[in-house]
């Protein structure tokens, strides 16, 4: 694998960072994922915009434009050659002894790599996945794509030890999102998905199925999802840029709706690969 460091491009053994960087001291940094199909990013303009605000809330100095970013990435996926592929950047505070304050004069430290994106999997896809819930331990900035993620990581890591494949997180009797995913439920037919705030990512791949629905004139809600009306949904679903739609169909160990992925999930589904489909003709 070729790594992008700091303005070079080289192979991943020789891709080293300082132990001194912020990142790792402190995990003062910010990231992004942008997923690839036939070589063309999804999305790419919105995951820009949503990195240059991670670094604009954290106060991290933008390190290139627009068109630089876009160059780098571009190069990056050239030198590594796949099928469906995802970007991953971070960018840290830089490199200094170690001191709370921001240091001064300090460069960001840049990191992307490209990692494979697998092919929805058809048994996922016939049957769905169990997710469980549990209480949302992270901080009050969940809407900052921020590289410190261990609440996150223990989450994801419970629902595992518990045979399931996501958490799905609870704040103040709200259903907020996963714990790397963004959280859809229908009732009564209309499709539900918390608003913007500042206690959810707000997610690229969750805009992108608000506007496929609400063009396929599917009724769509953005409104908070209490934890009875969770676990009474005809169906959930859990969005993120290398898991599109995933649908949920139990939740701590009960079936959801009828156990089996539901029909608007399947219309979703659908329309998402066309999207897919579409992108990797370059249309
Ligand atoms: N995570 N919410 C959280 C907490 C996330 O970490 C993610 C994505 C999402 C979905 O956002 P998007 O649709 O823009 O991918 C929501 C990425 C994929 C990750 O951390 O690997």
């Amino acid at each position: 694998m070729i790594i992008y460091l700091n303005g070079e491009f080289v192979p991943e053994a020789q891709a080293r960072v300082s132990v001194f960087d912020r990142g790792f001291l402190f995990g003062d940094g910010i990231y992004e994922v942008i997923p690839v199909f036939g070589g063309h990013p999804l999305r790419l303009t919105e995951h820009l915009e949503r990195l240059e605000r991670s670094l604009a809330e954290v106060r991290i100095d933008n390190p290139h434009d627009r068109t630089g970013w876009k160059g780098l990435f571009m190069t990056l996926l050239e030198k590594n050659p796949g099928g469906d592929r995802s970007l991953y950047v971070q960018v840290t505070r830089g490199v200094a002894r170690r001191d709370h304050a921001f240091p001064s004069g300090v460069r960001p430290t840049v990191f992307a790599m490209v990692n494979p994106i697998a092919p929805p999997n058809p048994a996922v896809l016939e049957q769905g996945v169990a997710a469980v819930v549990i209480a949302d331990h992270r901080w009050s900035r969940c809407d900052i794509k921020a590289i410190t993620l261990l609440p996150n990581v223990l989450a994801r890591q419970e629902a595992l030890d518990s045979g399931a494949t996501e958490a799905i997180l609870i704040r103040q009797g709200l259903a907020t999102e996963g714990a790397a995913s963004n959280l859809f439920a229908v009732g009564d037919g209309v499709i539900v998905t918390p608003p913007k705030d500042r206690s959810l990512l707000p997610g690229i791949t969750r805009d992108l199925v608000l506007e496929l629905a609400q063009d396929a004139g599917l009724p769509v809600m953005e409104s908070a999802i209490p934890e009875q009306s969770l676990r009474a949904a005809e169906e959930i679903w859990l969005t993120s840029s290398t898991r599109e739609i995933l649908p949920v169909t139990r939740l701590d160990g009960r079936p959801v709706g009828a156990g089996v992925p539901g029909p608007v999930w399947r219309r979703l589904h659908g329309l998402y690969q066309d999207y897919k489909a579409r992108l990797r003709e370059g249309v």
